[in-house]
């Protein structure tokens, strides 16, 4: 079995502070309003599990799968759909939450189709931001973390369908 152990960008301790400041924050905003979660699988599933923990309001959970890298470390430049939510949006407070925003594609292509369906509001709440591979602006409501243009794995993030278990944010290296 391999022994490789990711160098840490961001610790465990380090995301669950900063969690709970984005939990208070989205707590503060939306007062008594029932929020629709909508967590973008598969990366955001560990940031969603957590936040919505943060989050003193009444949520209803949906899911939605969207896919741009396959499996290589770039982004393939198409965002495929591959499960979509099953509650119907029209007029309700949404917050999407994604692990990274890298190249913009996925956030975008999600907010212009969320935008179809009429919710009252969309809000994003985004573990990461990678400004340096930006192609498509986005304004991000809730970040938790502004990283360097590193592959980052773990906390929900993958390389090839791995490490998305680790506990904190590492670095992938080459070779590994
Ligand atoms: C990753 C990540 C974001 C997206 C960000 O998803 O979870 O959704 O890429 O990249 P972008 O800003 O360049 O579009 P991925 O396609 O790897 O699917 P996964 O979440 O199932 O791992």
């Amino acid at each position: 079995m391999e022994m490789y152990t990711p160098e840490v960008l961001i610790s465990e301790e380090e995301i669950a502070l900063r969690i709970s400041e984005l939990g208070r924050a989205i707590t503060n905003d939306y007062e008594n309003e029932e929020l629709v979660v909508i967590c973008v699988l598969k990366g955001a599933f560990m940031f969603c599990s957590d936040l919505i923990k943060k989050i003193n309001r009444p949520v209803r959970l949906e899911f939605i799968s969207l896919s741009s890298y396959g499996d290589g470390t770039n982004s393939s430049g198409n965002v495929r759909l591959e499960m979509d939510i099953t509650a119907n949006i029209e007029g309700k407070h949404v917050l999407v939450i994604e692990d990274i925003v890298d190249t913009g594609l996925t956030i975008k292509t999600l907010l212009n189709m969320l935008a179809l369906r009429k919710p009252s509001s969309v809000k994003l709440a985004s573990l990461l931001f990678k400004p340096a591979k930006l192609k498509h602006r986005v304004d991000i409501n809730y970040l938790g973390f502004e990283i360097e243009d590193k592959f980052v794995i773990g906390f929900g993030l993958d390389y090839a369908g791995r490490y998305r278990e680790l506990p904190y944010i590492g670095v992938l290296n080459a070779g590994n």
